[in-house]
C-alpha cells in the first residue's frame, strides 16, 4: 500500500430503503431482515465487512428497522434460554452474530431520497476516511474472497474509486449504474463515464455497478449539492461521475462471486435455492422435490 493511501476501516450500509416490491411483507419487517434460509440479508453483508477486515460498522436506517439494530445486540434472555435447555450450538450462533461493543453505529436517514442521499447522511460519521459501502440487496457469494476484499485490493494498489461490476443482459441495463468503459485488464475495468439507470438505447456498455463500493470523502460534497437524478433521487452514482470528471479515476472489478439480486422476488428465491443447495442438511430434500414437481408438471404437460 501506498504510504499515501488510508487504510479503510468503516462499512456503510444503507438500510433505510422502504422495500416497496415486497410489499406486504415489508410493511412490518425491514427488506433487510429477509432471511436466506436462517441467515438475514443485513448479517451476510455484515459478515462480508467483517471477513475483509472492516471496523466500524455504520447503518443509515429508516423508521420501523429497529430490528436491524435488535439483530446485532446482545439477546440476554434469549442467551439465557438457550443456556439453560442446553441448547449450546444454537447458543453459538445466537452469539456470533452480536457485535464487538462500540463497533456499530445506527443513524436515521429520515426520509428516503436515494442511495446518495442515504451514503451523504453518513458523512460526519465518516468523517475524512476513505470508506466502503456494501447494499445488503446484493448478496454476492461463493467467489475466491469476500465481494468487498477484492475491491480492498484494488484501493490499496491505486487509491481509486472503486465498484464491483457484473455484466448484465441488455434489457436489464435500466436498472443499474452503467459504467462506459475505457479500458479492461482481466477482471479489472477503468471507467470513462458513469450513469444510472439508463435505457438500453442510450449505451453500448453492459457493465453494471452490484452493490459494492469503495469511496473517498470526496464524494461529500458532490453529494452534498442533493442534485436530483434517476427516480427523482439523489444518486450515489451521479457523484461517481461528478468525480471522475474532476479527475478521480473510477476502477471496475469483475466480481468473483455470483451475484443474486435480493431486491427482487426471484433474486431471493433463486439465493434461497443456492444456499439450501450448498446445505448439506438440506441439499437431498431439495433435489428431490424438485425432481418430483419436475416430473408432475412433465406429466401434467404430456
Ligand atoms: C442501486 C444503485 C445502482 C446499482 C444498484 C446495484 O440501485 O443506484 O447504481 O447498480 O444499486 O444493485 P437500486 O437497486 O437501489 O435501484
Amino acid at each position: 500500500m501506498s504510504p499515501k493511501i488510508q487504510k479503510v476501516r468503516k462499512a456503510v450500509f444503507p438500510v433505510g430503503g422502504l422495500g416497496t416490491r415486497f410489499l406486504p411483507a415489508t410493511k412490518a419487517l425491514p427488506k433487510e431482515m429477509f432471511p436466506i434460509i436462517d441467515k438475514p440479508l443485513i448479517q451476510f453483508v455484515v459478515e462480508e465487512a467483517l471477513a475483509a477486515g472492516l471496523e466500524e460498522l455504520i447503518f443509515v436506517t429508516g423508521r420501523g428497522k429497529d430490528s436491524i439494530e435488535n439483530h446485532f445486540d446482545i439477546a440476554f434472555e434469549l442467551e439465557r434460554t438457550l443456556q439453560d435447555r442446553g441448547k449450546l450450538h444454537v447458543l453459538e450462533e445466537v452469539r456470533a452474530c452480536s457485535l464487538e461493543p462500540g463497533c456499530a453505529t445506527y443513524m436515521r436517514q429520515q426520509e428516503p431520497r436515494g442511495l446518495g442521499h442515504a451514503v451523504w447522511c453518513a458523512r460526519h460519521l465518516v468523517r475524512d476516511e476513505p470508506f466502503a459501502v456494501l447494499l445488503a440487496d446484493d448478496l454476492i457469494l461463493g467467489g475466491r474472497a469476500p465481494a468487498i476484499s477484492e475491491l480492498l485490493d484494488l484501493y490499496y494498489q491505486e487509491g481509486s474509486h472503486v465498484v464491483s461490476v457484473m455484466e448484465v443482459p441488455k434489457e436489464q441495463v435500466s436498472r443499474y449504474g452503467i459504467l462506459e468503459i475505457e479500458e479492461r485488464r482481466g477482471l479489472v475495468c477503468s471507467a470513462q463515464s458513469i450513469t444510472e439507470k439508463p435505457q438500453p438505447e442510450e449505451t453500448s456498455s453492459r457493465t453494471a455497478v452490484i452493490g459494492r463500493y469503495i469511496l473517498s470523502p470526496k464524494i461529500f460534497p458532490f453529494l452534498g449539492r442533493q442534485i436530483l437524478g434517476s427516480n427523482g433521487e439523489i444518486q450515489l452514482t451521479d457523484a461517481l461521475a461528478a468525480t471522475l470528471q474532476e479527475g478521480t479515476p473510477l476502477r471496475g472489478v469483475y466480481s468473483s462471486g455470483r451475484r443474486f439480486d435480493c431486491g427482487l422476488r426471484e433474486g431471493m428465491v433463486q439465493a434461497t435455492l443456492f444456499c439450501a443447495l450448498q446445505e448439506p442438511t438440506l441439499e437431498p430434500s431439495v433435489q428431490e422435490i424438485l425432481r418430483e414437481w419436475e416430473q408432475e408438471m412433465q406429466e401434467k404437460t404430456a
